[in-house]
């Protein structure tokens, strides 16, 4: 993981470069707790934890990129996609399990639909809140990535 966010800073960014990662699970017949601690399963300290919920059914989120975010995306309860796109190649990925997330790598492009009923997205953010760190326009994104 440390590996991988050297090249995110060396490299253009990709969506080979986000991946899906199993998070701990504490298994018990009671229920189950999932514990994420910085720099343990996750390549980055957390700085800031945000969840989107009551997302009404058929609605998009996202439609942006970050210049030097890092995230952990779980769905913390329901399912929905995120479509990842860093300007070459798109990747959609189905979040539906509390113990797994996506690791988001800065400079890529993401759509979040087909929310689930219920569903919860929960974020680890590398980053406290900045505007200035957005990309909003998908042509500022890609004069960004390009460089
Ligand atoms: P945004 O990240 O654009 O939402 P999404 O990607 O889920 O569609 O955030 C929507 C608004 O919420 C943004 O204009 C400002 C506010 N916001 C904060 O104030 N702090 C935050 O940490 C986040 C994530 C959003």
């Amino acid at each position: 993981m440390k590996e991988i966010i050297k090249n995110s800073k060396m490299h253009r960014s990709s969506v080979y470069n986000c991946s899906v990662v199993e998070l701990p699970k504490v298994h018990n017949r009671a229920g189950n707790i999932t514990v994420i601690e910085n720099s343990d399963v996750i390549p980055f300290d957390v700085k800031r934890v945000y969840y989107l919920y009551d997302v009404p059914g058929g609605e998009t989120r996202g439609g942006h990129a970050h210049k030097d975010l890092q995230q952990l995306i779980v769905a913390a309860s329901g399912s929905f996609d995120v479509i990842l796109d860093d300007g070459k190649v798109k990747k959609t990925i189905t979040l539906n399990r509390p113990n797994f997330g996506l690791y988001v790598t800065p400079g890529i492009w993401r759509e979040l639909i087909n929310f689930s009923s219920g569903a919860v997205l929960l974020v680890l953010a590398s980053m406290k809140y900045s505007e200035d760190d957005y990309l909003r326009n998908y042509d500022d994104f890609l004069s960004f990535i390009n460089g």
